[in-house]
């Protein structure tokens, strides 16, 4: 049996922090082999792109317990870009071909790999290329050279229908399918045919009293005026929120996908 665990779009300093003080008691109670988030709003820079993630930062969150860390339409948002120097950083792998850094990576664990790719789509990052070529292409280069023993996939996405779509399209080549980037946890987690745990939204691991982890005035007021809001300039405040699920492997097929909540810690 197999454990993979998947925080969802972690939130600025009040999400990392509390990573910091409980994840490592979360991966011992949920007995987590594998360990990945979604860190693409990790950090707050008002000055460059909004989120983002920042050296310093990554260095705390690795500390944690993650072993890899994906990302979405904000992964180029902090000025420093040697973060996706680091191989254990994934940003979209259907970004442009001259993008910096690389969109899948394989985690090792007691010689068990699990091969991990990191999509968005074309509705949330209009710049990209399509995912299915891309995705296809890193399954096959994986199948042929017997690369990794699962596959698991981070489809960052505004629609449901199109993260239910890739799902059904991976049923029974990857252990796992979960969407990321609306920030809100969605109540359908299921198994699909073939051993696939889905779910549409991770949901976020940050502060629950405002937007998606951000103070809302200044979403609220761009929409009144009819313009872009621009980036995010304060985090909210209020307790945290664990957007988190649990995937648990046997004989190379997904059984069961748990939400986790702050009550495993209690
Ligand atoms: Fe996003
Ligand atoms: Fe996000």
């Amino acid at each position: 049996m197999t454990r993979i665990l998947f925080v969802g779009d972690i939130v600025g300093e009040t999400g990392l922090a509390y990573l910091e003080a409980c994840l490592p008691e979360l991966i011992r109670v949920v007995g987590a082999d594998f360990v990945v988030a979604n860190a693409e709003n990790l950090d707050l820079t008002p000055t460059s792109g909004g989120c983002g993630m920042t050296p310093p930062s990554l260095r705390r969150l690795f500390a944690t317990g993650i072993d890899l860390v994906t990302g979405g339409n904000h992964s180029f948002d902090a000025p420093d870009q040697s973060v996706h120097d680091d191989v254990r950083v994934l940003r979209p792998l259907n970004s442009a071909p001259g993008a910096p850094g690389r969109g899948a990576g394989v985690i090792v664990k007691d010689g068990l790999r699990l091969g991990v790719i990191n999509l968005a789509s074309r509705t949330t990052l209009p710049h990209v290329d399509e995912p299915y070529p891309a995705m296809e292409a890193q399954l096959a280069a994986w199948a042929e050279g017997g690369a990794v023993d699962m596959v698991f996939i981070d489809f960052h996405s505004e629609s449901v229908m199109e993260k239910m779509a890739l799902a059904f399209a991976v049923a029974g080549r990857a252990v796992g399918v979960v969407g990321t980037h609306t920030h809100v946890p969605t109540c359908d987690t299921r198994i699909l045919p073939g051993g696939t745990a889905y779910v549409s939204d991770v949901g976020m691991t940050g502060p629950g009293d405002g937007l998606q982890g951000y103070c809302e005035a200044q979403f609220i007021d761009a929409i009144r005026r009819g313009v872009h809001p621009g980036p995010p300039q304060r985090l909210a405040p209020g307790a945290i929120e664990l957007g988190a699920v649990v995937i648990t492997v046997e004989n190379g097929g997904a059984v069961e996908i748990e939400r986790i909540s702050p009550r495993f810690l209690q």
